[in-house]
């Protein structure tokens, strides 16, 4: 039988729908309310709000679950890889090894960089922000392929999965040109002939005159961060994708806007402050000891970066799974003996047996790893919430799609509770005290 919320409010009584997921989640329908009683609900951060109904990813906090399309990441990161994951969560399900050589021919095909973008790179300041530069240059995408970017829903979505594509590769390569753009090094250009991530590392570090050559742990871990970071249901970036494209907007705008999303340092930017952390701690002369106590007074410039998580009630489950591939890139790079990494390492043995972190159900979260990780394959703090952005682009995409292609969708337009002042006349400026 459904079931249905009764709802008393003043006098009156209004019998709600109830939405089931595929999971057996659970939503009140309100968006007969308004209409009804006059009244809205109030939700400042969304925490209980459901703003889409969605097929792309299940998360279970308190389980500690996480599958996109279905597939559990434990699944995933040991059997497949971040461009096959990618393919899934845009298309909705695995491809066949033709479908998969396709895709990997269209991202190859993808991959180079209008030249007239190259002189776009030039213009930046030497010390833009490579998350500045990203946004902006899949936004400048739409100027140089405007038949993918024409703003009519309907004729971007019959183009959709050429324009994914393109956004795939050429993030990659527009996340490698930002970094040389701001370090004024020379561009190199992508190779043919090389998987993802081994590309990614290649346009990063070769030079002219000499070969970078990835190791193969080094590319199976940034292979696996991708991966681990593709799709994380309704997000802030996410949001804010689905936001810009519930207006029409094109999938290069939309993406562009959840790069901005990102940025910030309560989303994308938490990798980056967990090793800000560590030098801090580091500098301080403590082996985190301290810190941990500190921590637990709940000030909040002690918090525990890298702890904790807003849905994740239990361990993060990608933060299990990075641990591992953390250690082997750590040992095939020969990095031993790095204070950062002994803090890190006490910080998580501390906290893990402390009352105050078990108590509130704080654990480490992805973050925690994932910096650290970055910091052993050589990529500069101010490209960790890029590396970031490269992993999200496939959910980014499919959450667009979602959008451009609901029959019914609507413009998202929120409510609000207005607490200013009540009406009043103007007073003439010779009045105004
Ligand atoms: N260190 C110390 N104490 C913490 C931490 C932490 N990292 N996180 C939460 N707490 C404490 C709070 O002080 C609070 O204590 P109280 O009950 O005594 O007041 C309690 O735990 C609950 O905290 P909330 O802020 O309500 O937890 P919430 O779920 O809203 O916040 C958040 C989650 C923002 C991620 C928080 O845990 C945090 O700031 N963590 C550190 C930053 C971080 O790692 N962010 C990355 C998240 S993952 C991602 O975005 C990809």
């Amino acid at each position: 039988m459904d079931s249905t919320a009764l709802l008393t409010l003043d006098d009156k009584q209004l019998t709600l729908p109830v939405i089931v997921g595929s999971e057996n989640e659970k939503a009140i329908d309100v968006r007969a309310l308004r209409d009804k009683t006059g009244y809205i609900t109030f939700d400042e951060g969304y925490g209980n709000t459901g703003s889409c109904q969605s097929s792309i990813t299940y998360i279970d906090g308190e389980k500690g679950i996480l599958r996109y399309r279905g597939y559990p990441i434990e699944q995933l990161a040991e059997q497949s890889n971040f461009i096959e994951v990618a393919y899934l969560i845009i298309h909705g399900e695995l491809p066949t090894l033709e479908q998969r050589k396709q895709f990997s021919t269209m991202l190859t095909e993808s991959s180079a960089i209008h030249s007239g973008m190259e002189h776009l790179f030039e213009n930046f300041p030497a010390d833009g922000h490579p998350m500045a530069i990203l946004s902006a240059m899949i936004n400048s995408l739409g100027c140089y392929y405007p038949h993918l970017a024409t703003n009519d829903h309907e004729r971007d979505v019959a183009t959709y999965y050429e324009t994914a594509a393109q956004i795939i590769s050429k993030v990659r390569s527009l996340a490698a040109y930002s970094y040389r753009s701001s370090r004024g090094l020379p561009f190199i250009f992508p190779r043919r002939d090389l998987p993802y991530c081994e590309n990614f590392l290649h346009m990063m570090f070769s030079e002219p005159y000499h070969q970078y050559v990835a190791k193969p742990e080094v590319a199976a871990a940034l292979n696996l961060f991708l991966l681990l970071h593709a799709d994380h249901e309704q997000n802030c970036s996410t949001s804010t994708v689905r936001m810009v494209a519930s207006s029409g907007a094109n999938l290069f705008a939309s993406t562009a806007a959840g790069v901005c999303a990102l940025w910030g340092p309560l989303h994308g930017g938490a990798n980056m402050a967990v090793i800000e952390m560590l030098k801090s701690i580091h500098a301080e002369g403590d082996d985190g000891t301290k810190f941990v106590e500190q921590a637990k007074n709940g000030k909040a410039d002690r918090r525990l970066m890298g702890f904790g998580h807003r849905v994740y009630k239990n361990y993060d489950p990608r933060a299990k799974i990075i641990k591992q591939s953390f250690y082997s890139a750590l040992s095939a790079l020969k990095i031993k003996d790095d204070p950062l990494l002994n803090i890190a390492m006490h910080l998580e043995e501390a906290a893990l047996k402390d009352d105050y972190f078990l108590s509130r159900r704080l654990y480490p979260n992805v973050d925690f790893y994932s910096g650290l990780i970055m910091r052993a394959i050589g990529i500069p703090e101010n490209m960790f919430t890029v590396m970031f952005a490269i992993g999200r682009m496939p959910g980014w995409i499919a959450n667009w799609k979602e959008v451009a292609s609901n029959p019914k969708g609507r413009i998202n337009r929120p409510r609000q509770i207005y607490t200013g002042p009540v009406t009043r006349n103007f007073v003439p400026i010779d009045q105004r005290r």
